[in-house]
């Protein structure tokens, strides 16, 4: 080192520069999905894959390994290939997971990129099972789990959607399996499964890894809020330090006129991205 010249610390956390590196800090942003494709329309819920790479600019360098437990059709791993990253995505549904490795290799890119077909209550076999022990060690996390019931429940904008849908032969919610989370009756066992599974995951998370889960609150049939952000910060934070929430704002979606005269009723156009860390 030359002497008196100070040395720029070394990024340890992303390719960024020093403006990009401020510009992503802002804590919410807008991105308006794409119209989805045939294909993608088979998800009842899918997220953009340019929110993935949002993040994975931020919180992930070239060549990290990225996870998603509640994987879907694969938005992750599409831009984990897209973005050089290596990626694992876990999905309970098979059909989902048949589209989706079907549409992630129409798309060009680098990485290794593993979609395993299974519940991720049952994380650490499935992984043993694919990696044969040398299971990789995890830079990043990100998922979007099912917002509990809410598919199922017909109430407002997700009422409307759900009748689009169904009209037009798509399915309406994830699946009727046994351990898919949307199918959980009991609000409280929902919060409390869905923490258990991304607690179970911190040993293959490196120490100093981040994790966006993204979410939102709902309301219940009964006009009960349900707060699915906050209970999960709260409990997550058992095991890893809650850095802050993103708000991921849609200025695209149609308002609706729910309540109106009477009553206040909310078109909920945002979602939570809760930033956690695990423990240095
Ligand atoms: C909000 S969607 C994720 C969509 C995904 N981000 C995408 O863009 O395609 C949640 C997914 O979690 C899956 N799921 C529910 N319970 C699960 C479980 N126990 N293990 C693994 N996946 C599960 C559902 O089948 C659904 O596809």
């Amino acid at each position: 080192m030359v002497k008196g010249v100070r040395q720029r610390p070394k990024n340890t956390m992303n390719d960024l520069d020093s403006k990009e590196w401020v510009k992503s800090t802002k804590s919410w942003f807008i991105i308006n999905p794409r119209p989805r494709s045939d294909v993608q329309l088979e998800h009842p819920a899918k997220f953009p894959e340019e929110l993935v790479k949002h993040f994975l600019r931020f919180f992930t360098k070239e060549g990290s390994w990225v996870l998603d437990p509640f994987a879907g059709i694969g938005s992750t791993l599409i831009a984990c290939k897209e973005s050089s990253r290596n990626s694992v995505g876990i999905e309970l549904n098979p059909e989902f997971v048949d589209i989706g490795r079907r549409f992630l290799s129409t798309y060009p890119g680098k990485g290794e990129h593993h979609f395993l077909d299974g519940n991720s209550m049952r994380i650490r076999e499935l992984l043993e099972n694919e990696f044969k022990h040398e299971v990789p060690t995890f830079d990043f996390l990100i998922t979007s789990p099912p917002y509990w019931d809410m598919l199922r429940k017909s109430r407002g904008g997700n009422d409307s959607i759900q009748k689009d849908r169904k009209e037009r032969g798509l399915r309406q919610f994830y699946s009727n399996l046994e351990y898919d989370l949307g199918n959980i009756d009991n609000y409280y066992r929902y919060i409390e499964t869905l923490s258990s599974i991304i607690c179970s995951l911190k040993p293959f998370l490196r120490d100093g890894a981040y994790l966006s889960i993204i979410v939102q609150n709902m309301r219940d049939t009964n006009g009960e809020m349900r707060p699915i952000a906050w209970d999960v910060a709260k409990q997550l934070s058992n095991q890893y330090q809650l850095q802050q929430e993103m708000i991921w704002c849609q200025d695209n979606k149609k308002l609706g006129c729910w309540g109106y005269p009477t009553t206040y009723v909310s078109n909920v156009h945002h979602h939570y991205c809760l930033i956690f860390r695990n423990s240095v």
